[in-house]
């Protein structure tokens, strides 16, 4: 199973979201590859926002080490579910689909929350304040847990 989580800087929301998966496989003993990317190059090279890297650490996460790439096709190749945070998301990403195997590889990762969940999208935390970083922690830890629980059952 390859994974790839998808922002747009791949500087808070999806840092964050490869971060709580790869602990979470890595922590039941699931044999998975986990990986994120950005669909802006703005930020290709650099770190996680600091703030977002604060989150996660209080939360037990270490995110410092990753660093920022953009989206590529070729990444259809390489993963066989690919993870967006928000609408703008998919349609960039989509956009660059060659098939339509590949457009079916893309989900709203809140999706996995369920139809009861209220909020589609993982709101973008880059200018607001601290309640926004934690508000997407909580929301990336539950989805997070949810791809778990479906890995799990799959197998
Ligand atoms: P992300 O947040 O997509 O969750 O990494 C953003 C980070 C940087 C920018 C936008 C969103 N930016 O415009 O630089």
């Amino acid at each position: 199973m390859k994974i790839l989580m998808v922002c747009l800087g791949n500087i808070c929301r999806s840092p964050l979201a490869d971060g709580l998966l790869r602990h979470k496989v890595n922590r039941e003993g699931i044999r998975a590859t986990v990986d994120s990317a950005g669909t802006a190059n703005y930020h290709v090279g650099g770190p996680p926002d600091e703030r977002m890297t604060e989150t996660a650490m209080r939360n037990g996460i270490d995110i410092s080490n990753l660093r920022a790439r953009q989206f590529k096709v070729t990444d259809y190749d390489e993963f066989d579910l690919i993870y967006v945070m928000d609408k703008s998301n998919y349609h960039n990403v989509t956009r660059l689909a060659r098939n339509e195997e590949d457009v079916q590889k893309v989900k709203l990762i809140l999706d996995e929350l369920g139809h009861s969940n209220s909020i589609q999208e993982v709101p973008d935390p880059y200018y607001g304040g601290q309640a926004g970083f934690n508000h997407v922690f909580d929301l990336l830890n539950r989805a997070t847990d949810v791809i778990i629980e479906n890995i799990q059952h799959d197998r």
